[in-house]
C-alpha cells in the first residue's frame, strides 16, 4: 500500500510518501482509508517532540474515514460499512489501516469520507473540553484562542449546540477571521488587542469559558478575561510555551484553569468513547452540527499538509484525500 512515512525526526517537510506493508491485527477493524485527518500532533510526532515517540520509520495519522475492509466476529462492523476511526497513535495516512473496534464509528449518511476525517479528534477533544471539564451551561459565552484551527473552529461549532449563547473568536488575520466566522463565531477579534476588545463587547464582565489550545503569553490575559466563576480550558500550547498560573489570581476573582487531557481521558475510561459517541452523532446525523468542508490535500501533498500547521497557514481542518 501507499502512506505517509516519517523516516527521520527533521519536521514536516522530510515525511516521505511510498510503499509500506499493510498492518496485520487480527483483533482490529481493516479500514480502506479514503481520507485522513491531519492533527498538531503530527507536526510534533514528525520532530519527535510528542509524547509518544514511535519506532523509525513510522506512519502518522491518528484519525480515519473509510470502508470496512473487514473487521472481527462481535465487533459490530461488517465489510462495505462506512467508518470514521481514530486508529490510536498513528497509521491513519495510509491506504489501508486497522482501527479498534472501540475506537470505530458508522459515519452518518450525510457526512463526507473527506469531511468525516478531520472531526472526531477535534470535535470529541471540544466536546470533553466544554462538557465534562468546562461544565458549559445554557447562554453561557465562550472565547476561543486559535479559532481558525482544527481545534478552534471545532469549539466554534459545538459551543452552541451545546449551549453557549455567544462565542467569540480571536485570531491573527482577516483570513483566519473569515474561517472563524464561517465556523459560527458570533464576534471575532484580532490577538492584537484582543484582551481590551473582549471587555468592550462583554461590557466589563468577561467571559464565562476559555477554549486555550494555545498557552503561550496570552494565558494571563485569558485569566484577567474571565466573568466571576469562569474556567480557562488548558488544551494544548501551539504558541510554544508552557504557561504559568500565579493561584492568587484564581482566589481574587474566583475562577479556574482546568486541564484537558482527553486522550488520558478515555485511555483510563474505556466506556467514555461510545458514550460520546452517543451524545455526539445524533448532533452530526441530524445536521444540529455543521460539518465543515476541510482543507483537502493530496496523499502525495502530506509533507505540505502537515507543514501548514507548523507554518500557522492551515484555514481550518487539514484533510488527505487518500483516494
Ligand atoms: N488536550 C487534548 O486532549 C488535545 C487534543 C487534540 C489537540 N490538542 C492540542 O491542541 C493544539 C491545537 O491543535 P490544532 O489541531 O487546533 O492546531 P492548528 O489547527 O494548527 O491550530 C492552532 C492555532 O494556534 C494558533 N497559534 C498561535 N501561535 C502559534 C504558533 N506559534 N504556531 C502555530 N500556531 C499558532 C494559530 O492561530 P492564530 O494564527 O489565529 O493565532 C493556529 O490556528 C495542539 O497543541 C494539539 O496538540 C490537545
Amino acid at each position: 500500500m501507499r502512506a505517509v512515512r516519517i523516516v527521520e525526526l527533521e519536521g514536516p517537510e522530510a515525511v516521505e510518501v511510498g510503499e509500506a506493508a499493510e498492518p496485520a491485527d487480527p483483533g482490529a477493524v481493516v479500514v480502506d482509508v479514503h481520507a485522513a485527518g491531519v492533527a498538531f500532533p503530527d507536526v510534533l510526532l514528525s520532530r519527535g517532540q510528542y509524547q509518544y515517540r514511535p519506532e523509525l520509520p513510522f506512519v502518522p495519522g491518528s484519525e480515519v474515514a473509510g470502508v470496512v475492509r473487514g473487521a472481527p466476529e462481535g465487533s459490530g462492523f461488517a465489510a462495505g460499512d462506512r467508518v470514521v476511526g481514530l486508529t490510536g497513535f498513528g497509521g491513519g495516512m495510509a491506504e489501508v489501516a486497522t482501527v479498534p473496534p472501540s475506537m470505530t464509528f458508522r459515519l452518518p449518511d450525510n457526512v463526507s469520507f473527506e469531511a468525516g476525517a478531520g472531526l472526531l479528534f477535534n470535535d470529541l477533544t471540544v466536546h470533553f473540553a466544554l462538557g465534562r471539564r468546562g461544565g458549559l451551561r445554557e447562554g453561557e459565552t465562550v472565547l476561543v484562542h486559535g479559532a481558525a484551527g482544527g481545534i478552534g473552529t471545532s469549539a466554534l461549532r459545538l459551543a452552541g449546540p451545546m449551549g453557549a449563547g455567544r462565542v467569540v473568536a480571536v485570531v491573527s488575520t482577516e483570513e483566519k477571521a473569515e474561517v472563524a466566522r464561517a465556523a459560527g463565531a458570533t464576534d471575532v477579534v484580532l490577538t492584537d488587542g484582543w484582551r481590551d476588545r473582549v471587555k468592550e463587547l462583554t461590557d466589563g464582565r468577561g467571559v464565562d469559558v476559555v477554549v486555550d489550545p494555545v498557552g503561550g503569553d496570552r494565558f494571563t490575559d485569558s485569566l484577567r478575561s474571565l466573568a466571576p466563576a469562569g474556567r480557562v480550558l488548558v488544551i494544548g500550547f501551539t504558541g510554544g510555551e508552557i504557561p504559568t498560573v500565579k493561584v492568587n489570581r484564581l482566589l481574587l476573582n474566583n475562577v479556574d484553569v482546568r486541564g484537558v487531557g482527553w486522550g488520558a481521558w478515555w485511555l483510563s475510561h474505556p466506556e467514555y468513547l461510545a458514550e460520546q459517541w452517543a451524545a455526539y452523532e445524533p448532533l452530526l446525523a441530524s445536521g444540529a452540527l455543521p460539518v465543515p468542508e476541510p482543507v483537502l490535500h493530496p496523499l502525495d501533498g502530506a509533507a505540505e499538509a502537515i507543514a501548514s500547521l507548523e507554518r500557522r497557514t492551515a484555514l481550518g481542518k487539514v484533510v488527505l484525500k487518500v483516494r
